[in-house]
């Protein structure tokens, strides 16, 4: 079956999924872009008003509302349906709403004959590309879901504030779980090529304040604007750029564990390199002992989940 190059489907178009798109017309990442909501209206909603902003964009996105079969030809699917956490709730709090939907939508996907690459943003992220990859009969390569990229991001941000640097001259991960489990590769972590544990004004206890700011942002938004939906829009807008311009560039996504880290049959946040084919491979760091701690807690947090949803 022929992909139509460079067209990528939305399926919701909530704050999320409506960021996302954004994101990816707004930096020209794809030709045709189809917008995929249950509420049909919704997503013409969001297609009319993305088409009017075309005229002054650096390139031309063709974007419409459409339906499942329009994920026939695809490159790219991406799935953000499903409910979002409230003021006070886990990201693991919405796992068996988000279970389901994730099931049913990627059963609707796969019956268009779609044959390409899925991304999964829903949360809990990581579980919802478990079940993502098992609803869809893919190569795992080909399921990635959103992982720590946007947690990465944030730890770039908190470091460069720090530091009063340029965010893109930090090099760093969180991985694990996106969500409360998730941890800091500090070991790895550098600063315009100089490991951050050997610059002047930077204490173990601003470390700390860095992690613990990363882990909780979400809730901080939440609190304030009760959704977070750009940092995601971007974050997700950069795994789209790195896949259909084959980029081979690494970055944390949700990958499917095949024991680059310990762990095996699961998806979670690890550096990966990215391309046109979906995951080339795990990137896997020597971590430290507290570092393959805090990551082997973190990955069973999610096995717990994975397997309360099994009962
Ligand atoms: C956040 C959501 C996307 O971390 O989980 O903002």
């Amino acid at each position: 079956m022929n992909k139509t190059a460079r067209k990528v489907a939305i399926i919701g178009t909530g704050f999320v999924g409506s960021s996302i798109a954004y994101a990816i017309v707004n930096q020209g990442i794809c030709n045709e872009l189809v917008l995929i909501d249950v509420n049909q209206n919704k997503a013409e909603g969001e297609a009319l008003d993305l088409a009017d902003g075309i005229a002054w964009a650096d390139t031309k996105t063709t974007i419409y509302a459409g339906d499942y079969a329009d994920c026939k030809d695809a490159a790219l699917v991406i799935l953000t349906a499903g409910i979002n956490q409230k003021p006070g709730q886990s990201r693991l709090d919405l796992v068996d709403t988000n279970a389901k939907i994730t099931e049913q939508v990627t059963t609707e996907i796969m019956a268009s004959g779609f044959d390409g690459i899925i991304i999964v943003a829903s949360n809990p992220v990581d579980v919802m590309t478990y079940i993502a990859w098992q609803a869809s009969g893919l190569p795992f390569n080909r399921v990635i879901g959103t992982g720590t990229i946007l947690d990465t991001a944030r730890f770039k941000k908190e470091i460069a504030l720090k530091l009063n640097v340029d965010p893109r001259i930090v090099q760093g991960y969180i991985i694990g779980e996106h969500g409360d489990s998730e941890t800091a590769v500090w070991s790895h972590t550098t600063v315009g090529g100089k490991p951050i544990i050997e610059w002047d004004n930077i204490t173990a206890d601003d470390l700390n304040t860095i992690y613990v700011s990363v882990r909780d942002a979400a809730y901080e938004i939440i609190d304030r604007k009760q959704a977070t939906y750009y940092g995601i829009g971007m974050s997700t807008a950069r795994l789209v750029r790195a896949i259909l311009n084959n980029e081979n560039t690494i970055l944390p996504v949700s990958a499917f564990q095949r024991g680059e880290y310990g762990e095996i049959g699961l998806f979670t946040g690890t550096p990966a390199l990215i391309n046109e084919t979906g995951l080339r491979q795990i990137i896997a760091l020597n971590l430290t002992a507290v570092e393959q701690v805090n990551f082997e807690t973190s990955v069973n947090q999610l096995r717990l989940t994975i397997q309360s949803l099994d009962s």
